[in-house]
Formats: structure tokens, sequence, C-alpha cells
């Protein structure tokens, strides 16, 4: 039986793990059953995009906290719950580390091979587990289906990864964000041998995200009216949470859990129409969806994954991002709320942002854009056509 005062401590922290605007409910962490085996976690990062995700769910289940970042997104509302330590990786500046010791690193913000070794430098030996946020953009080639952990990585073309900075990445991060993060991976295993978690996130999407990407998405099934669906609506798409992936990274802490993960999901074929559908779901009101072929498309200048964010054509180099292969992952613990979870929370988190920010999407054509598209396509040919609510 845990003492009283632990059981207060716990009701505390999960408090404290609710407090966030914008992470999670304090409801929800209420439910998170406290570990009796707390952990010290330090999370390089952790107020960022996903970063706050690991910290509510590590406070919830009674783990000990402790942030590492240059303090630009202070986080007011965990003071007293969580250590806030502060330093620079771009410059090198870890002093804050120094002479410390944590059960579990998770390394998040990292894609330069030298921030993995300077933080070796200086927690080697002091962690017993480091969990690096790499990402499948690693892979060599992500054109086919099933990409596996196993599949050949990227590789760098440079000089010295190690030489590589924030500005070198920022100029060319197309080219070299993927081997960056392989090279980093390769750095995370010399620095700190086989206690380390390799976790490799797809499509990052849900409350909390910036890009817009997966947003777009439901915020034009929202707007109603004739949607264009691109292909024949069999394509496959993949995103995850950033909460599911926050939550089983912290359970990989908890088991000690070794190797390489790719962390996409869900855990079924979510074909294009599938998605659309599912989001109108939650959205409700007046819509059509017109399948309007890849090859037109491509005809008329579309841009995969950026007219049209996180969706692929079959015969694209991306293609395998929607069909990457999550089987190790989930056998190693990682779950998903339904996508309906995922679309009500976004939208809702979506309504609360300034109206600015609200209005300027960031991803994904235009109405105008696919309009037009639309118009074309029907002036080429007579589309098939999926209908839902009325029209
Ligand atoms: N978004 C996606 O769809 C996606 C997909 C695949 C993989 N990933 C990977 O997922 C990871 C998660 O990123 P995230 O933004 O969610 O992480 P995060 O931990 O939530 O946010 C970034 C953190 O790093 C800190 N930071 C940035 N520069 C720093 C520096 N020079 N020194 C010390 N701390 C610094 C930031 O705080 P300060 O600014 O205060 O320093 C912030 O706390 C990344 O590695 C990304 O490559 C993302």
């Amino acid at each position: 039986m845990p003492s009283r005062r632990a059981v207060l401590k716990t009701a505390a922290l999960a408090a404290a793990a609710g407090a966030l605007p914008n992470v999670t409910s304090a409801a929800s962490m209420a439910r998170v059953t406290p570990t009796d085996r707390p952990l010290r976690i330090l999370i390089l990062g952790g107020t960022g995009f996903t970063g706050p995700f690991q910290v509510a769910y590590a406070l919830a289940r009674g783990h000990q906290v402790t942030l590492f970042n240059r303090g630009r997104r202070p986080a007011p509302e965990w003071a007293g719950h969580v250590e806030q330590l502060q330093g620079d990786r771009d410059t090198g500046d870890l002093r804050a580390l120094e002479g410390r010791e944590w059960d579990v690193c998770i390394d998040n913000p990292t894609t330069l091979p030298a921030w993995v070794r300077d933080v070796g430098h200086v927690l080697r030996g002091r962690i017993g587990h480091y969990i690096f946020v790499s990402s499948i953009s690693v892979y060599a080639d992500s054109g086919p289906a099933g990409i596996t952990e196993d599949a050949p990585l990227a590789a760098y073309a440079g000089v010295d990864p190690l030489a590589e900075t924030q500005a070198s990445l920022a100029a060319d991060m197309a080219a070299l964000f993927g081997p960056l993060k392989a090279a980093s991976e390769a750095e995370a295993r010399r620095q700190f041998g086989a206690r380390v978690a390799i976790v490799r996130p797809g499509f990052i999407v849900g409350p909390r995200d910036e890009t817009d990407r997966f947003t777009w998405w439901p915020l034009r099934v929202a707007d109603g009216g004739e949607m264009l669906v691109p292909g024949d609506g069999r394509d496959p798409v993949q995103c995850i949470d950033g909460r599911d992936l926050g939550e089983w990274i912290v359970r990989l802490a908890e088991t000690r859990t070794s190797g390489v993960f790719n962390a996409t999901g869900p855990d079924y074929r979510l074909g294009t129409d599938a998605l659309v559908h599912g989001l109108h779901a939650v959205t409700g009101g007046p819509i059509r969806f017109t399948h309007v072929p890849a090859d037109f498309l491509a005809e008329q200048g579309i841009a995969f994954g950026a007219d049209l964010p996180i969706w692929f054509p079959a015969d694209h180099r991306f293609a395998g991002f929607g069909q990457v292969d999550n089987r190790r992952a989930i056998e190693s613990g990682l779950r998903f709320r339904p996508l309906a979870t995922t679309v009500s929370d976004l939208l809702a988190w979506h309504r609360g942002l300034p109206d600015d920010r609200r209005r300027t999407v960031r991803a994904g054509m235009s109405r105008a854009r696919e309009t037009a598209l639309l118009q074309a396509w029907h002036a080429r040919a007579a589309p098939s056509r999926i209908d839902a609510g009325t029209s």
C-alpha cells in the first residue's frame, strides 16, 4: 500500500501534469496509474511540441523530471514540480548537467551528431538509459512500402558530420536532415553503447502541432463543399498523435527498453478515403468528396507533401511514409488513441489559437487553388464520387 504522503504527492503531480495549457487535461492525467518505481528522468528539450507530453505523463506516473533547454519557452505552471536547468547545446554549454546523475535521458531536439557527442562527454556513466528521438527520414529510400528498422540508412555525403552546425543544417535541410539524424543515432551508440533506444517518428500530429500539415485536412473537411481527394482513396497515410508518442517514450524509459523503433500510426492501414470520412465523422456538415488522380494533379503542378501535406501517391519517392512497418513499436507498447479523439482535441486546440494564427494555415493548398483544380478536372473527365452528408 502506498503511504498517504505518496498518494498526496502523486495527486499533486497529476494536477501539475494537467496544468500546462494545451498539453493535456488534469482529468486525463488523473486517470494515469502512478508507478511504484519512480525514476529520475532528464528531458533534453521538453518545452516545444512533443516534449511537454512526455513531461505531463512522466509527472502523472510519479517520476522526478528535470528539463534542460535554453529557457526560451518558460513553463511557469510546472514550477515546483519540474527541475528546470538552462544551457545551450549550440554553444556546447552543458555546465548545468555536470556532476549530475539520472536514470534516463530523453533527447528530443537533436539533429546534430555534435550535440549527442557533447552530451555523451558530460553524461556517459551518469545515466542508465538514453532515448534518442530520431525520424523516419533516416532511411536511404523512403519510397517502398513496409520499411523496417533494418532498412539501409541515408549516408552523410559531407566532410565531417561532427562539424555540422544548426546553421549548416538550416542551409540545406532537405539534403542534411535525414543523414545527420542517422549520424546522430550512430553517435548515440558510440557514446552510450547498448543502453540506447532510437525512436523514429513519422509525422507527429495533434494539439500543439504548429506545422499544420495534418491540421490542414480536418480544417478543410470542416469547411465542407466539394473537396478534392487525391488518388483513388486507397493510398495509405500514417501519422502519430504527439501524446501517444510522448507517453510511449516514457513507458520505454520505465522498462529500460533498448533498440530501434519506427513510431508511426495507426495500427491498421488508413487509406485516404478512411481518413477523410473519419475526419468528417468528427466535423460533420455537408461535403462531397471527389477523387482526382495523382497523375492529373502532378500535371497541374501540385507538390505532394506540401500542397497536399502528409499524402503521397504510390510512385512518389516518399510513398513509404504512408506505410512504414510499425510492428516493433506496437510490440513494445506503443498504443494509439482513436483518430476521432486526435481530431476533436486538435480542432479544440486550434479554435483556442489567436485569430491571426488561426486564419493562417501553414500548410496545404488554398481553397481557391483546390477549386481551380476541381474545375480543371471536371472539364477533363467525369470523376468518380463518394458522397457524405448532403450536397
Ligand atoms: N514534428 C514532426 O512531425 C517530427 C517527425 C519526425 C521526427 N521529429 C523529431 O521529433 C523531435 C521532437 O521535437 P520537438 O520540437 O517536439 O521537441 P521538444 O523537446 O518539445 O522542443 C524542442 C526543445 O529543444 C529545446 N532547444 C532547442 N534548441 C536548443 C539548444 N540550442 N540548446 C538547448 N535546448 C534547445 C527547446 O527549448 P529552448 O528553445 O528554450 O531552448 C525545446 O524545449 C525532434 O527531434 C524532431 O526532429 C518530428
